[in-house]
């Protein structure tokens, strides 16, 4: 926590922060396999993007951000990490108006990244959807998770695993914590970036690898009851691509994981494979 390696029993914030505060703050979730951090340069790139967005400027360098974090890996070496960056804009008296001057809180967590058993990838994830009630910044990968909270809450409540939110049109944005695919008479679909969906480091690493090997990828809006949808998947750092199976109870395709999911899960695993060895 800011410079020091802490206990995490013993890291507190002051009440003035304003990421307690405001949730004026942002955030970033790396895996680590091995030692070897996935798209590293990547996520930091989107923290200074949403640091930009919302006029919060770090204040070390990109490259001293990236030599803390592998400190804190070194120190808390799993061997499947989830390394949690944060800043929030700092401690000042509570008032909306921004200080001038402030200086940034940071925080950097290293754990194990939670992994799918292979039961629960044969039995696939299931989801409900949910009419979009965020903000309409879902780009900035903003500390104010609250709807997504909320989510995932009534996601967990109905013994679902996910919950994707749709648009006033009913197409399906993304979910609380993950992007959303469908695969549409061969071809995968996935809503396109702009202010309503978060540019996932797996979305995008989904798109390059499914092109790489021969597959069609249209990102536009889609609905979940379109002819030919076959399989719908979810992508996120901590999920790699996991099939969804069952969407407001109702089967996709036949119920179990469709071979293009699966196909770009490998693709995926195969993908961190490589950047270890
Ligand atoms: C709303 C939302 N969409 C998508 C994602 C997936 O992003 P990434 O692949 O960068 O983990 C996340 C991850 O936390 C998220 O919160």
């Amino acid at each position: 926590m800011n410079d020091d390696f802490t206990p995490l029993s013993q890291a507190c914030v002051n009440i003035e922060d304003r990421g307690f505060q405001f949730a004026d703050g942002v955030y970033e979730v790396i895996a680590c396999f091995g030692g070897t951090f996935i798209d590293l340069d990547e996520h930091l790139e989107r923290l200074w993007r949403s640091g930009h967005a919302i006029n919060l400027t770090p204040h070390l360098s990109m490259e001293e951000l990236a030599e803390l974090i592998h400190e804190t890996y070194r120190r808390n070496p799993y061997r499947d990490a989830m390394l949690y960056v944060q800043f929030t804009r700092g401690v000042a008296p509570r008032s909306h108006l921004i200080s001038k001057g402030m200086l940034p809180t940071l925080v950097i967590t290293s754990r194990q990244l939670p992994s799918i058993t292979d039961e629960k990838l044969h039995q696939g994830a299931t989801a409900i959807t949910l009419n979009d009630f965020r903000w309409q910044r879902c780009d900035i990968k903003s500390i104010s998770l609250l709807a997504s909270v909320m989510g995932k809450q009534e996601a967990a409540r109905l013994h679902v695993d996910e919950a994707f939110w749709l648009d006033e049109d009913g197409h399906v944005l993304e979910g609380c914590s993950t992007n959303c695919f469908a695969v549409m008479d061969g071809e995968l679909l996935t809503h396109p970036l702009g202010h309503r969906v978060l540019e996932g480091i797996t979305r995008k690493m989904t798109i390059r690898l499914a092109r790489k090997h021969g597959l069609s990828v249209c990102e536009r809006p889609w609905k979940l009851d379109e002819q030919g949808l076959s399989e719908v998947f979810m992508t996120s750092t901590t999920n790699a691509a996991m099939p969804v199976c069952q969407i407001d109870g109702n089967m996709i395709g036949d119920g179990r994981p469709g071979n293009i999911s699966l196909s770009v899960r490998q693709w995926l695993l195969n993908h961190f494979k490589e950047l270890r060895s």
